[in-house]
């Protein structure tokens, strides 16, 4: 089974779907509000592990009743969570999301706990692969790159500053259409594999500026786009891991992120790889 870390965060979402987003400035009221557990590290763990990989995630949480929340569907899921530690005088992450009925979303992260997630509390065991994000410090990524010796993954979301060396390390980079366009030119210091998600427009895997694949994902009626692009992540590591053709992890990733569109909130809608493959026919 294909062994899997990753190091991210965990964050209680509390979300409010309405029927359209409010604009700068604006209130929308009459929305619907649920608690699901979420954090783009918490997220791509439990995708992971429903399709199929051994997964650990080395995360921080609150020492506080939102972190049994948060924690209860990667517990059920089967996600090691040895190296996942509550800490005092920090909460548990949270994430205050508007669903549109659309599917589309906003989110602005209280992180608390996660931004405690230093390079000296961590011990990272040997693993197929490692999967990072960056809503953690940047400095831990930094030190997890440099000290892992296997497949290095790294999701530049939310996007921010991250060392040359990160880029340089990763074998490979994802990213979304707007923060493709954030990095801009400091991508090509990327040696490894790109990939780049344009939502229902589907995905493009590209190294040393070539496109080695291209694909659209299944057709499917989006209720929830949440987490989508964290399946995704976790879908193609885990893919390219197992050894499949970057065509065909590419095209597992993205019915993987449709598939987790169809339903509502973060981590209840993550696929499992019998519905993954359904969608691919
Ligand atoms: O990628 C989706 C995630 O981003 C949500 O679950 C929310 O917690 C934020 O971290």
């Amino acid at each position: 089974m294909t062994s899997i870390i990753v190091i991210g965060s965990v964050n209680l979402d509390i979300v409010a779907s309405a029927d359209r987003l409010p604009g700068p400035g604006e209130t929308v009221t009459g929305a619907e509000l649920s608690r699901f557990p979420g954090g783009k590290g918490a997220n791509q763990a439990l995708a992971a592990a429903k399709l199929g990989a051994e997964v650990s995630l080395l995360a921080h949480v609150g020492n506080d009743a939102d972190a049994n929340d948060a924690l209860a569907l990667l517990r059920a899921g089967g996600v090691d969570l040895s190296g996942c530690k509550a800490v005092e005088h920090a909460a548990t992450g949270v994430a205050l999301i508007a669903v549109a009925s659309s599917g589309e979303n906003q989110i602005v992260v209280a992180p608390g706990a996660n931004r405690t997630l230093s390079p000296d509390s961590l011990s990272i065991p040997a693993a197929d692969a490692l999967l990072c994000q960056l809503e953690v410090p940047t400095e831990t990524i930094a030190h997890a790159a440099a000290s892992f010796d296997g497949f290095f993954c790294v999701n530049l979301a939310p996007a921010r500053h991250v060392d040359v060396a990160v880029l340089q390390r990763a074998d490979l980079v994802i990213v979304n259409e707007t923060e493709s366009a954030w990095y801009g030119d400091s991508l090509a210091a990327c040696k490894g594999m790109i990939a780049t998600t344009f939502g229902a427009a589907g995905a493009v895997l590209s190294q040393d500026g070539v496109d080695i694949a291209r694909t659209k994902p299944p057709r499917v009626e989006a209720v929830d786009t949440t987490a989508a692009g964290d399946t995704f992540c976790a879908a193609l590591t885990v893919a390219l891991v197992e050894g499949q053709s970057p065509g065909d992890a590419l095209a597992f990733a993205c019915a993987a992120g449709a598939a987790t569109a169809t339903r509502q909130g973060a981590q209840p809608s993550l696929p499992g790889r019998e519905e993954v493959l359904a969608l691919l026919g």
